[in-house]
């Protein structure tokens, strides 16, 4: 009789802890220099200030992290549901938001449904959670990701009255 046991899936989505503190500060370098072209002056201090950021943020509960594992434990895909404070207003019960950032994949495995697998993973976390929102910023390449499951452009606006 043949056996019916499953294979493991060769990428699976799984949610970081602190210790991968040192990949999600990488990832979040990495999709930086890749959206914005920062140069190193710019991005060496913004990764100390995101890992203490992040891991006060994990501790507490505020930030949750999913990231894409392959067999071998290689890391090559994350992003992460920051649950933000919002001001009141009518209609709106909760007075917390999950927001979407620090979306990344290594360009090798680009193109593999990975980050729509973190993004539905993301989605079903908040829904879980009662949410009934969840915003992000896009980039040029992730619009389409976020398009595809529903996202929609909203009426934010922004005056810059200084370069950063
Ligand atoms: C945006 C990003 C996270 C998407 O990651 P991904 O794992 O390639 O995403 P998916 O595979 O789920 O979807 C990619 C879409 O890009 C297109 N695509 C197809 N092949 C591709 C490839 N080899 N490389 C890149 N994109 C490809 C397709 O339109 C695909 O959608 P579809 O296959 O469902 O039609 C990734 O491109 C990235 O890290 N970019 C740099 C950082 C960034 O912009 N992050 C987003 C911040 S908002």
């Amino acid at each position: 009789m043949a056996t019916s046991r499953r294979r493991a899936p060769p990428i699976r989505i799984r949610r970081a802890t602190v210790k991968d503190l040192d990949v999600l500060v990488h990832q979040r370098r990495q999709m930086w220099r890749d959206i914005s072209g920062s140069s190193t002056e710019d991005l060496d201090p913004a990764d100390a200030a995101y890992r203490r950021w992040a891991r006060q943020r994990m501790q507490s509960g505020r930030l949750v992290a999913f990231v894409a594992e392959t067999k071998a434990r290689e890391v090559v895909a994350g992003g992460a549901v920051w649950v933000r404070e919002i001001q009141p207003r009518p209609g709106a019960a909760l007075r917390r938001q999950p927001y979407l950032l620090s979306m990344y994949t290594e360009p090798a495995f680009r193109g593999k449904g990975l980050a729509t697998k973190i993004v539905k993973t993301a989605i079903a976390w908040a829904k879980a959670r009662g949410f009934p929102s969840m915003t992000l910023h896009a980039s040029d390449l992730g619009r389409g990701v976020y398009e595809k499951l529903g996202f929609r452009m909203t009426t934010e606006m922004r005056l810059r009255f200084a370069r950063r």
